[in-house]
């Protein structure tokens, strides 16, 4: 994509695309909002949108869709069984990601399950670059484990690797050898790594891990959740592919696994997901799974419009102008928040921007949860609800411990092509007011946890007055403004 450059030399981000549906949003007064995380029991996950300005929680269903998205789903065709609408949809599949074989699932996690169900048995292990939430669970749930195989480098927070979401060859060749190939179903991996700050792997990773499936007979399964910006990045930072295209890269990653899945609410701007393969074995394996937990084969739980609107999406991902928005936003916001020496993970990542908690609230002992207490306590501050990424999230071990995770962030989403650049400027200054009264923010402790998944139920409160402490200040700082 060409670059389009300023003649004030200033590098900002343009948009390419015009807003003809918007929204209204509301910045409620701040004394609402700390009345307002009280009944939330400080949870970004139970504030209403009513309460909310900017909603940065994920970019997870709520990208925006174009009007294309908009104009295919009315012509939806709603048969139960052999619906045209499922037909254009495979074909989008098999012209995007390369699959012939699809299975429709009403989300990503549904696909996890599937998979899990398929494949996952007690004592089974399953080696990942890195986890996701719901990844781990269905895994766990179905009596397995999980192996994280990142390099150290992932783990550093200001960095310059270009593929921070690469997985450890050398370690994978150690956990086959020690646990079995037997015992592995298949390899997982996750584009732009979600959790450790939307970081890629480079495609010559993804060969080398294929290469060791192939050595050792193992399924490598692809989460393609995030893929058009993996291949964005790819087309960036991969020497290999600078000057190639948005299907080429995508194709080349998903030539690659024997199985792709997909939460479409991220990939293609719609909701629903999808399982799709080459292998017919993989495919019967898979099959009578999803009339049982989603729907009829041509539908899988989706809403039929929801199935035109993936489609037309699927073939958008291939656009750079649609990919690009949300990864230039971030990195924007990234490197402004660098100057000033906010800490936050570099190189910028995709779905967001991601702000290391364990730095900014260093005062606040993991076991009060410092993501969790810089979220509460930036949505006090400025209405903007980002998204817990931290011990919060995690889920306790098998014998009720907790496990402290590897990096506490607050991760605020940049939904593709929602925001507009007055926005993201709103969050840089309240970030930098935030960062100098850090000293103000406090710690929270559970008063209910759920026992699974319980970063989306859980309420938690304060260990003290500080959210009343940092209002006051920002009421002397900023006096009458919202
Ligand atoms: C990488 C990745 N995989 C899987 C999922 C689960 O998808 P869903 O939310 O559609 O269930 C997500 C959701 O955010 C994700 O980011």
């Amino acid at each position: 994509m060409q670059e389009i450059k300023f003649y004030s030399g200033e590098d900002l981000p343009l948009e390419l695309h015009k807003a003809r549906i918007v929204q209204k949003l509301h910045l409620v007064p701040i004394e609402r909002r700390l009345e307002a995380l009280y009944e939330g029991g400080f949870n970004t996950f139970q504030l209403s949108t009513k309460d909310v300005f900017l909603d940065m929680l994920t970019d997870s269903g709520t990208n925006a869709m174009s009007d294309n998205q908009l104009a295919a789903m009315m012509q939806a065709d709603d048969a139960y069984a052999g619906s045209q609408s499922f037909v254009r949809l495979q074909k989008a599949v098999e012209d995007v990601l390369g699959k012939k074989h699809l299975l429709p699932v009403h989300q990503g996690r549904a696909a996890e399950n599937i998979i899990s169900v398929a494949y996952v048995r007690k004592g089974s292990l399953v080696p990942m670059n890195y986890h996701f939430t719901t990844a781990m669970a269905h895994i766990t749930d179905k009596g397995g484990q999980i192996v994280e195989l990142l390099y150290d480098e992932a783990y550093v927070i200001n960095s310059d690797h270009p593929f921070k979401g690469n997985m450890n060859i050398e370690k994978l060749e150690e956990v086959i050898v020690q646990k079995g190939a037997k015992n592995i179903p298949f390899i997982r991996m996750e584009a732009s790594t979600n959790l450790i700050g939307g970081q890629p792997f480079s495609i010559q990773n993804l060969r080398d891990v294929r290469a060791v499936a192939n050595k050792h007979g193992i399924r490598l399964v692809l989460d393609c959740s995030l893929i058009g910006e993996n291949a964005y990045l790819v087309l960036q930072r991969e020497e290999e592919f600078i000057g190639s295209d948005m299907g080429t890269v995508i194709r080349t990653m998903t030539d690659l696994a024997d199985l792709c899945y997909f939460s479409a609410r991220k990939l293609s701007s719609s909701r629903g997901g999808g399982i799709c393969t080459n292998s017919m074995e993989i495919f019967r394996e898979l099959e009578a799974l999803v009339p049982l937990y989603e729907g009829f084969l041509t539908y899988g739980g989706m809403s039929i419009r929801e199935i035109e609107a993936m489609a037309v999406g699927l073939y958008e991902t291939l656009d750079e102008t649609v990919i690009s928005q949300s990864p230039s936003f971030i990195k924007y916001l990234v490197e402004e928040l660098h100057k000033k020496q906010i800490p936050v993970i570099r190189p910028a990542g995709v779905l967001g921007v991601h702000l290391d908690a364990m730095q900014i609230c260093a005062h606040i002992p993991q076991k009060q949860y410092p993501a969790g207490s810089l979220a509460a306590a930036l949505y006090l501050i400025s209405g903007i609800r980002g998204m817990e990424r931290g011990s919060i999230s995690n889920q306790r071990d098998e014998y009720g411990n907790e496990t402290y995770a590897d990096m506490e962030l607050l991760r605020l989403a940049v939904p593709r092509r929602v925001f507009t650049l007055s926005q993201i400027k709103y969050v840089e200054d309240r970030l930098t007011w935030l960062y100098d009264n850090r000293h103000l923010i406090g710690g929270l402790k559970f008063n209910y946890e759920p026992p699974v998944l319980r970063f989306f139920m859980g309420k938690l409160e304060p260990t003290g007055d500080w959210p009343q402490k940092l209002m006051a200040k920002f009421k002397e700082d900023f006096g009458d403004s919202l």
